[in-house]
């Protein structure tokens, strides 16, 4: 079984931690969110999975290489501009020799793989789209079906107060070779707004399948909290392997035993990093490996990446703190700041709400556009 996984968007939304890191890569507990989906996808059966990348593709590589660590064979095909989300599958047509399945690479959910494949081959037609309901359908792609699930139509973004239904494209697809001759190659095709409108609209048969599995797209700063969030809760259950844990991290439940004093659980603290006695930890605070936490300082409801250092008495709250950044003393990052890597927050300054600080010089170097 193979997988094409659209990985090439700039991440624009997630700026400035995209700076440094490709927002499939971004971690979740330690572990490169992309790394996670491939191992979902290996245990669903896929031996190959296609990256169509087009930002950053070196850092993916880097960290994935050949996928042999993961158990299955990974390939890169690099966009030289953005093609679009149906471009980019257009544009690996040749790797693809049979029914695939085809994933946003930003979206974390519990959906069963095998399943919407025993879905799509019972129902038939030319492809399945996982589909979810939701509050607010504008920031995706709605969809219109009749009782046998058939899609009858189809609209990305609507506005709220247009949208058809509150069940919308969760970004899992699964789709027959003969989707890809309804692509025109060597240009920027959408599939949402082009190409699935124009299947419909041939009388092809696209069919929805509905969960209520836990979905959640990651690419803005407060889905990514929320993520955290919810596996601490224990809403999403990771899977193995990673774990959690299995970089050497400890997490703390609510009524966990063992916790020390000054911290809050529920959190996560990764390998190698050190906690004042004086400082407060949690509750949902997420520490990679290598933080420094000083003394009087608080973290609370944030997520730190790697080698974060947080000096005296700074605050840290509702926030997103990339690798090797330093807090510096009395320092105030709060209500929705993200900061990039390598970042100095100077001592007493207090952070706009929603504030994006980058590192001087960290511009987006590989960017396909
Ligand atoms: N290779 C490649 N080339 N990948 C791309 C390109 C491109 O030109 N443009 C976007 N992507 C990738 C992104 O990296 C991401 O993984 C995926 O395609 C979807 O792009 P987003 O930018 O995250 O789209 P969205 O979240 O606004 O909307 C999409 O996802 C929703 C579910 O999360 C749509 O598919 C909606 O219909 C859907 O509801
Ligand atoms: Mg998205």
């Amino acid at each position: 079984m193979q997988a094409v996984i659209l990985v090439g968007g700039e991440g624009t939304r997630l700026r400035p931690l995209t700076y440094g890191t490709p927002k499939p890569m971004v971690p979740l507990f330690g572990v490169p969110f992309l790394e996670r989906m491939l191992a979902r996808l290996r245990d669903a059966g896929v031996d190959h999975a296609i990256l169509a990348a087009g930002y950053m593709p070196q850092a993916i590589e880097d960290a994935l290489g050949d996928g042999s660590r993961l158990g299955l064979k990974l390939t890169y095909v690099v966009e030289r501009s953005p093609l679009g989300t149906a471009g980019a599958i257009r544009n690996v047509a040749d790797q693809i020799r049979e029914t695939f399945f085809v994933l946003n690479g930003d979206v974390l959910t519990s959906l069963d793989l095998r399943a919407m494949l025993a879905f799509h081959r019972e129902r038939g037609g030319v492809g399945a789209m996982h589909a979810i309901q939701v509050d607010d359908p504008s920031a995706f792609g709605c969809i219109v079906r009749d009782g046998e699930n058939r899609i009858e139509s189809f609209v990305e973004k609507p506005r709220r107060d247009e949208a058809p239904t509150n069940e919308v494209n969760a970004g899992t697809y699964l789709l027959e070779r003969s989707v890809l001759e309804a692509i025109p190659a060597g240009r920027n095709v959408s599939i949402e707004r082009e190409t699935f409108p124009a299947l419909l609209a041939a009388g092809e048969r696209l069919y929805s399948y509905v969960t209520d599995d836990y979905w959640l797209d990651l690419g803005r700063p407060a889905q990514y909290r929320q993520a955290h969030d919810d596996v601490l809760d224990g809403k999403l259950v990771l899977e193995t392997p990673p774990v959690l844990g299995d970089r050497g991290g400890t997490i703390y439940t609510i009524g966990a035993a063992g916790v020390p004093e000054n911290v809050r659980p529920p959190v996560f603290i990764g390998a190698g990093s050190s906690i004042a006695d004086s400082a407060v930890v949690g509750p949902y605070a997420v520490l990679g490996e290598k933080c420094t936490i000083a003394a009087g300082a608080h973290v609370r409801f944030a997520v730190l990446w790697d080698a974060v250092s947080v000096d005296h008495g700074a605050r840290v709250s509702e926030a997103i703190v990339a690798t090797n950044v330093h807090v510096g003393r009395e320092a105030v990052v709060e209500h929705g700041a993200v900061i990039g890597h390598d970042a100095t927050i100077e001592p007493g300054t207090v952070l706009e709400p929603d504030a994006r600080v980058a590192a001087p010089g960290r511009v987006p170097t590989e960017a396909i556009s």
